[in-house]
């Protein structure tokens, strides 16, 4: 199956948030991955509430929220009041995963879960079923423009085992580093979901950006 394309916002030029936006709302993409960071999950901090409550109303594509803050449940009721897609919250952020996963689904979200390159897939095994989205991070968390680290080919070889083996639907999403040039093998692995910042908000035309990475 083809993969879909989700453009990180957090390379956009943040002075013509509502022009980038537009250009994603033009284009082939299947949704808009916004990235929440709280400096203390994450060594950097980026937009919140109010900057999601201003891009949802002008966004015609779903949202896909990606929290990396410590504590998720605190504000899960918070982001799932935008009505995403997805609601991501991180592994490692997450003392009882499987209750936040069915409180997220609850709220009427679709429940992504996210992990950082060092995380063995391992520790989803018994939550993958419950799970709808796995975002598999393919740089460490934090930054937008970083490499890929080519370790998540094999990676994503292994959780789309891990997914079949335990006959469930869930979707798997990359994180980080994705440009035209590994989004063929990253589909050809089992991406089903690539999310990009720099290779769409960085080049000339995001539309065409956008619509090469479906490779
Ligand atoms: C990194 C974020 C990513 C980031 C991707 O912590 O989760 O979504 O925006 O940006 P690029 O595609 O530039 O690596
Ligand atoms: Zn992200």
């Amino acid at each position: 199956m083809a993969h879909s394309i989700a453009p990180s916002l957090l390379a956009a030029d943040f002075g013509k948030l509502n022009e980038a936006i537009s250009e994603v709302n033009k284009s082939s993409a299947s949704l808009l991955h916004l990235d929440v960071m709280d400096g203390q999950f994450v060594p950097n901090i980026s937009f919140g509430i109010p900057v999601i409550e201003a891009v949802a109303k002008v966004s015609t594509k779903p949202l896909d929220i990606h929290l990396m803050i410590v504590d998720p449940d605190r504000y899960l009721s918070t982001y799932a009041a935008f009505k995403p897609e997805y609601l991501t919250i991180h592994l490692e952020a997450s003392t009882h995963l499987h209750r936040s996963i069915h409180r997220v689904k609850e709220l009427g979200c679709k429940a992504g879960v996210a992990i950082n390159p060092h995380t063995n897939i391992e520790l989803l095994k018994d939550t993958i079923k419950d799970i709808d989205l796995v975002c598999v991070m393919s740089v460490n968390p934090g930054f937008g423009g970083q490499s890929f680290i080519e370790n998540t080919y094999d990676k994503v070889i292994a959780l789309k085992k891990l997914i079949m083996e335990n006959n469930s639907n869930t979707l798997i999403e990359i994180d980080g580093g994705v440009t035209k040039n590994n989004a063929e093998k990253l589909n050809r692995c089992g991406a089903d979901i690539l999310v990009a910042g720099s290779s769409v908000f960085r080049a000339p035309s995001i539309v065409e950006a956008i619509t090469a990475l479906h490779g």
